[in-house]
Order: C-alpha cells, then sequence, then structure tokens
C-alpha cells in the first residue's frame, strides 16, 4: 500500500478513541455528513461512545480526517462506517484505516466482519474487495430514497479473519 507522494507513514496514525468532547464529535460529524449519502446524525455518532461502540479515528499530520465505528459481539464483529475526508480520499488513506480496522478486530479474537454497502458505492465495494470482503447477502432497498440518492439495495460483505 502506497500514500500520495507527499504522506510519510509517520504523518499517519489510527487511534481507538473512547471518550468524545463536542470538537472532536463536531469534526466526525462534519466529516460524515460530507462523505455519506445517508450520514448519521450528530447523535447516533455521540450514542456510538455511550454504547461503547468501537471508534477508531484516522489523523493525517495531527489533524482528524477519518474514522471507523465497529461492533463487536462475541466473536463477530460489524462495520457500522467507515469514511474518509473528501480533501484526503484516493490517496490510500482509506485502505489504511479499513486495514487497521482489521487488525483491530483481529486483537479482538473475532472471526468475522461483516459490512452493509449500498451496492452503487462502487469506491467502497472495490475497497472491500481489495481487502477481502466477499458478498454474502443482498438487501433491497436497504437504504431509502433521499434527497442526494435514489432507494439503494445494500450487498451484506463479511471477511474471514
Ligand atoms: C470508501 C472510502 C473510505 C475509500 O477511501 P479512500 O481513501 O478514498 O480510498 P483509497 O485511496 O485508500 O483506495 C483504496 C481502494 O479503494 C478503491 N477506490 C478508491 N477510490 C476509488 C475510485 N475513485 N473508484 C474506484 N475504486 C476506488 C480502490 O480499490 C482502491 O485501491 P487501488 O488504489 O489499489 O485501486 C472513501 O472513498 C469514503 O470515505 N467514501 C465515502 C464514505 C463511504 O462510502 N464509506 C463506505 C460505506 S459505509
Amino acid at each position: 500500500m502506497q500514500f500520495n507522494t507527499y504522506l510519510k507513514y509517520s504523518d499517519i496514525k489510527v487511534e481507538l478513541v473512547q471518550v468524545c468532547d463536542a470538537k472532536l464529535l463536531d469534526r466526525l460529524y462534519a466529516i460524515d455528513i460530507s462523505v455519506h449519502t445517508h450520514p448519521w446524525s450528530y447523535d447516533n455518532i455521540k450514542q456510538c461512545f455511550d454504547i461503547g461502540q468501537e471508534v477508531l479515528v484516522l489523523y493525517v499530520k495531527n489533524h482528524i480526517q477519518g474514522f471507523s465505528v465497529i461492533s463487536t459481539v462475541l466473536d463477530e464483529a460489524e462495520l457500522l462506517t467507515i469514511g474518509v475526508s473528501i480533501e484526503c480520499q484516493g490517496q490510500g488513506l482509506g485502505e489504511y484505516l479499513l486495514t487497521k480496522t482489521i487488525e483491530y478486530v483481529i486483537n479482538k479474537q473475532c472471526h468475522t466482519i461483516f459490512l452493509e454497502v449500498a451496492a452503487n458505492n462502487i469506491k467502497a465495494i472495490n475497497l472491500y474487495k481489495k481487502l477481502g470482503f466477499i458478498q454474502v447477502g443482498l438487501r433491497r432497498n436497504y437504504y431509502p430514497k433521499n434527497s442526494q440518492s435514489e432507494a439503494q439495495d445494500a450487498l451484506v460483505m463479511s471477511l474471514q479473519i
């Protein structure tokens, strides 16, 4: 995996963040609403911390530029969301964040990761396939029509680890 020419590994880190403050929430929410066709609400994001879902934050040169959220139950994990800020997309950072998220899940002794992704989200589907996820199901009209998108089916994908 390679970053673009001006990024070095030392510029980038992914950290589990368990305590949130308003500044962190504002940044995560700003990223979420700018990259997703069906973004979470501010409260949805805050709730991740309240109910103990695991939030992995991507820092580039100490600025938050993405995050993933996973939920683990016994040996199964679900990737609930992942996103990289628009300005940082296409540079290998989404792949790095997902790789670190998978490593985190492996360390929790999970054996499977599931996720849902809109059938028209080619970027994300390609990323998931690149890291070994395969399609294991289809949920018709899972994502409702909204101002940004027609109703979309969801692919259910999984990775055995
Ligand atoms: C999906 C997302 C996380 C990928 O992050 P990214 O930093 O842009 O992706 P990367 O630069 O790390 O690329 C990794 C792989 O993703 C796929 N990909 C990335 N951009 C792509 C594009 N424009 N077209 C097709 N595939 C693409 C490719 O497989 C790529 O590997 P490659 O460079 O070897 O071809 C990012 O685009 C994003 O935040 N999208 C909006 C939120 C979202 O859709 N989240 C997933 C659903 S919950």
